[in-house]
């Protein structure tokens, strides 16, 4: 049994609260639990039978700093380094393909994405912010990009966008609604959850069945969007290894001629329960035509 049946077998046995067919209000948009399975039901009641008394980011639109982004050497729009978008292009191919294409067939939440590494600094939010531009520039696709590494976040201080309410918050569940914590952004498509606070049980808080209940929830309510998460490290603490088995997809960073083999080969032996592991090989130094980034893929 899967932790998120796991979780969905807890809440029912809980049992608490009436069923009713309010709707749920997820990235902006109505869910009416009508359509929502009797297990779901109780789940989803239990994680937000709570007073709505915070404030909704709904209507608040982060203006992310592109040129500041650009200075960064991150890929914007507009950008003119086509090596760069070309190289991206490729990484994200097939991560979109398994999402939506006809390869998502037995992939379960293949919309949602960790991009982790073995060791701080390989370059996840590197890759995680630039996945989420190049996908979200795309005309039609929709990108939610989550900070996820709530020990060490840096998303919203990349994007150049103020602190505010985030993961953590909703994770602790004291009156922070789904929507209070969505950003939308100035870039078309493009929404952001930041890491929030810091938190002492940060660890437990993204291991729990709230965090489990919020990732079947994306990807059962948003199957035509990519979501993003920027995820902490593998090898430095447990949270890495329990958001990859909620996630359909794993993006592996390693970080070229540093990350010794014997580190991958354990962050790999972690991994060995996801149904995607993907690794891009980062900071490779530029050989001429060869590609800056190196792409394998393997599935269990
Ligand atoms: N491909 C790359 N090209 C240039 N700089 C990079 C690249 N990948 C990462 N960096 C830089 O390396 C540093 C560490 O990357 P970061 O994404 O913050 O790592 P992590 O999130 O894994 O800790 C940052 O300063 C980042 O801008
Ligand atoms: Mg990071």
């Amino acid at each position: 049994m899967s932790i998120i049946e796991k979780a969905f077998n807890k809440a029912k046995g809980q049992g608490q609260g009436q069923i009713t067919n309010t709707p749920l209000e997820l990235l902006g948009e109505e869910i009416n639990l009508l359509n929502v399975t009797e297990v779901e039901k109780e789940a989803l009641i239990n994680v937000n039978n709570r007073p709505n008394t915070s404030s909704s980011n709904e209507s608040k639109v982060a203006e992310i700093d592109w040129l500041k982004l650009a200075e960064l050497g991150f890929v914007t729009p507009g950008d003119s380094n086509t090596q760069a978008i070309e190289e991206y292009r490729n990484i994200k191919r097939p991560l979109v393909n398994n999402a939506f294409g006809e390869a998502s067939a037995g992939i379960e939440r293949a919309n949602l994405i960790l991009i982790t590494s073995s060791v701080p600094g390989e370059g996840k939010t590197f890759t995680a912010i630039n996945l989420a531009l190049s996908i979200a520039n795309e005309r039609d696709k929709k990108v939610l990009l989550i900070d996820a590494d709530v020990a060490r976040p840096s998303v919203s201080k990349i994007l150049g966008i103020q602190s505010s309410p985030g993961l953590i918050e909703y994770l602790e569940g004291q009156d922070v609604e789904f929507s209070d914590i969505v950003l939308k952004t100035n870039m078309p498509g493009l929404r952001i959850i930041p890491a929030g606070k810091q938190h002492k049980h940060s660890t437990e808080l993204l291991a729990s069945n709230r965090m489990i209940l919020l990732a079947q929830q994306l990807s059962n309510r948003y199957p035509d969007r990519i979501v993003i998460f920027d995820s902490p490290p593998l090898l430095a603490a447990t949270q890495g290894q329990v958001l990859a088995e909620l996630v359909g997809q794993v993006v592996l960073v390693i970080e070229a001629e540093t990350t010794p083999q014997s580190m991958v080969m354990e962050s790999t032996s972690r991994l060995a329960s996801c149904d995607v592991v993907l690794t891009v090989l980062n900071k490779a130094k530029s050989t001429g035509d060869a590609s800056y980034y190196g792409y394998g893929q393997y599935a269990h």
